[in-house]
Parts: structure tokens; sequence; C-alpha cells
């Protein structure tokens, strides 16, 4: 029992040194109807995250070291697709501890990018690395226009450690990162931190009663009878 605590500690503290986060928290804007036109969002060649479908995409992205021109380093680009709407989401960045990067994640709707001449130069840039031209799939026509709840991510990726290594400096190697969509459980919390939070409020419970055991045994032990007044 004494290296209980201990032992637990330090799987907790192990388990924050190997893996690094960054998430954004949103909700999924209303529905909007996408034409069934060329080019369309598919063009776009991003990867698609969608809760119905592929949720953990593992990839390996391309980072820099901050520059005055890219100061967050290197951007990338991913379609968030069939969110219903209303409901809260988190998307997280996961990478190794042993890869030291700073990510900076954004969601934005349709509208605000493609408004926004920075955010659809951007995205634009990014699209076109992706393009292969030839090796493109050949897509499967959606009979007609779908009406859906989408959102673009945006990520930055930068190197986040020196060395005087001016190879490295100049070209940091690609970092290991999982990019993880997760639906929020009734609003509150992200999906698979359900059974941690369920463990986290049975230990609550648990503890309280506990307490309130230790309490009144403690209140009984210490109730010493009044002296008499006689
Ligand atoms: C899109 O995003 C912009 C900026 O965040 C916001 O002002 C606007 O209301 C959003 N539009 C919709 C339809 O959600
Ligand atoms: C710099 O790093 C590269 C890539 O890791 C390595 O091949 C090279 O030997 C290193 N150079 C020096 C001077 O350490």
């Amino acid at each position: 029992m004494r290296f209980t605590l201990p032992a637990a500690s330090l799987i907790a503290l192990v388990a924050e040194v190997v893996a690094n986060t960054e998430k954004v928290i949103f909700t999924a804007p209303s529905a909007i109807t996408i034409p069934n036109i060329r080019p369309g969002l598919d063009d776009l060649s991003l990867d698609v995250l969608s809760p119905a479908g592929l949720r953990t995409l593992e990839t390996n992205l391309a980072v820099q070291f901050p520059s005055d021109t890219a100061p967050r380093g290197v951007q990338s680009w991913y379609l968030l697709k069939g969110l219903e709407a209303g409901r809260r989401y988190e998307v997280r960045a996961c990478w190794p501890a042993t890869q030291p990067t700073e990510f900076w994640l954004d969601v934005h709707n349709l509208t605000h990018v493609f408004e926004t001449p920075l955010l659809i130069s951007s995205l634009a840039d990014y699209s076109e690395q992706r393009q292969h031209p030839g090796l493109q799939a050949p897509r499967h026509a959606e009979p007609e226009a779908t009406s859906q709840s989408v959102l673009l991510l945006q990520v930055h990726s930068a190197a986040d450690y020196f060395t005087s290594n001016r190879t490295l400096m100049e070209h940091p190697p690609a970092v290991d990162v999982d990019i993880i969509l997760d639906p929020f459980l009734l609003n509150i919390l992200p999906q698979s931190l359900g059974p941690t939070a369920l463990y986290i409020t049975v230990l609550t419970a648990g503890s309280f009663f506990l307490s309130g055991a230790i309490y009144n045994w403690l209140y009984r032990i210490a109730e010493i009878p009044k002296p008499h007044t006689d």
C-alpha cells in the first residue's frame, strides 16, 4: 500500500513526458449545402476527418524553425466533414515529446476561409502541394448536392528546439503526429475521455464516502464525555 501512490504518480508523470498534446474545442456549425460541382471540396485533396469515418489520422508533418516570414512554421489543412450541427468537438494533435514541436490548431468555416485572403491563399498552396497530376484517384460521383456541417482545420507546426547542427536547423525532420477528432459526450466531455472521467467520478465518490467514514470515526473517538457538574 505504501508504494501505490508514488508508483501511480510516476506512471502519470511518464505518460505526461512521452506525448504532447495541443487541442482546439469548437461547436459544429449548421449544415450548409455543398453544390455538386467541380472543382469541389474533394478536389482540394485534403485528408478528411469525420465522426462516422476516419477519426484518428496518423501522419507526419513537415516542420520549420520559426522565421520572420513564417513565425508559426509550416501550414497544413484538413477537412472536418459530417459533423453534427450544434455539437461540441475537440481536435487534438498528439506527438512524441522526443520531437519538440509547437502546434497551433484553428478551425474555420468555409465562408470565413474563402473571404479571408491569407487563409484562402494558404489553403490553395497546401492543396496544390498535395496534387499529383496524373495520379488523381477516380472520384465516385456523388449523385446530388449534399447538405452537411463542415469545417476546415488549419494546423501550424514549428520545430521547437535548438541545435548547433546547421543541416538540422535548415531541414528539421518531419514529426509523427496523430490528429484526432473527438465528439463531446453531452457536450461536456470528449468521448474518448469517458472511461477516465467515469473512473475519476467513482474515485471521487469513493473518497468522499471514505473521508465521511473516517470523519465519523474520528468524531466518535474524540467524543469525550462532558465532565459532570455536580
Ligand atoms: C464563420 O466564421 C466567422 C469568423 O469566425 C464568423 O464570424 C461567422 O459567423 C461564421 N459563419 C457561420 C455561418 O458560422
Ligand atoms: C547534422 O545532422 C545530420 C542529420 O541528422 C547528420 O547527418 C550530420 O552528421 C550532422 N552533422 C554534424 C556536424 O553533427
